[in-house]
């Protein structure tokens, strides 16, 4: 199928209220009509997601907030003229349109512009907008190729829309306004000194509860099959180190095997890490592992966030 046959798939199939895999800049959505309940149950049964845990709206511009928004405080509106389309979203007060479902029974809805060319396409082309979580099974890594999305829901999901490798790599940074004032509630692939430098500081609230307002704040999560500690934390001399996977960031540890080593980036970049994170994570997961041990990334720029990611992943 060429690129615009495979747009019409989807076309047909989302406007049927199916549900399809879909790419985005950070990760690979499980998307449907967000305004149709029976479609977005439906991505809740694939993914076997709770109920509790809302789901973010995917949109095609900026003017389409008034559509499902009640209210659009300043300082998003700054943060959506600055990184919109990206890797943000923005929970603000929801109005009717969107079905509870959708927002879990919370008065808000989270939106976001995604940053695709193919995605973007496809939600001008709708006439409504895409409720979609990252396309993996509940709990486990998000998804940033089509093959990944294939590999674990191919059965369940209809067509997957192939968008190549995402370009970020991180789940969108999530920030939320009480009485206007900005509250991070997920770190993600927009870095929280870009926001500070549109928006001046902000609060970051990504504490982690049983139930809480933003389940990518679970403890754990995004975690592989294979538990996962920090180097540190490993007494060597107890175990067999041909048995253990390593994550690191621009250079290999000593005593574990090479060919069991992800190495982010060799030139030091956190953006290049963030984007390898995920396949790193899933490629050491379908290994014969006991252990995968990961280091402290540089805690500047997206790097704060794999941090967050794979501390959530180690549980
Ligand atoms: O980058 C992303 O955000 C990707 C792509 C596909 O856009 N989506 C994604 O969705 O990561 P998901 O469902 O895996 O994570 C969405 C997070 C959840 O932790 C959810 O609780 C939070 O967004 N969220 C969504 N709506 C919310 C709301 N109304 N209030 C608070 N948190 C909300
Ligand atoms: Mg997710």
């Amino acid at each position: 199928m060429n690129e615009l046959t495979e747009l019409e798939t989807a076309i047909t199939l989302l406007s049927e209220g199916k549900v399809v895999g879909i790419p985005t800049e950070t990760v690979y959505g499980l998307a449907a009509n967000a305004l149709d309940e029976h479609a977005v149950s439906e991505i809740f049964a694939i993914k076997n997601r709770p109920y509790f845990d809302p789901l973010i709206v995917h949109i095609s511009e900026t003017e389409e907030v008034k559509k499902y928004a009640d209210s659009f405080p300043e300082k998003a509106k700054q943060l959506a003229d600055a990184f919109w389309p990206g890797p943000l979203t923005l929970i603000l007060p929801k109005n009717k349109i969107i079905p509870d479902i959708v927002t879990s029974g919370l008065a808000f809805v989270g939106l976001r512009v995604p940053n695709h060319p193919l995605t973007l396409k496809l939600l001008s082309k709708l006439p409504f907008p895409l409720a979609a979580p990252s396309a993996n099974p509940f709990g486990y890594v998000s998804p940033t190729s089509a093959q990944h999305v294939k590999d674990q829901l191919g059965d369940r999901v209809p067509f997957v829309l192939d968008g190549g490798n995402c370009e970020v790599g991180l789940e969108s940074t999530i920030v939320m306004f009480e009485n206007d004032l900005p509250v991070v509630l997920r770190l993600g692939g927009l870095s929280i000194e870009s926001i500070e430098a549109c928006i001046g500081k902000v609060s970051i609230n990504i504490s982690s509860h049983s139930k809480p307002n933003s389940p990518g704040q679970l403890d754990k999560h995004y975690a592989t099959r294979i538990p996962i500690k920090y180097n540190e934390e490993v007494d060597f001399t107890e175990i067999d180190a041909s048995r253990v996977g390593a994550i690191v960031f621009d250079k290999a540890l000593p005593l574990i095997p090479f060919e069991n080593q992800e190495i982010l980036s060799k030139n030091s970049s956190v953006s290049e890490a963030a984007k390898n994170l995920f396949a790193a994570m899933r490629r050491l997961d379908s290994l014969k592992l006991d252990l995968i041990v990961i280091e402290k990334f540089p805690e500047f720029g997206l790097g704060a966030a794999i941090n967050d990611r794979l501390n959530r992943a180690r549980g």
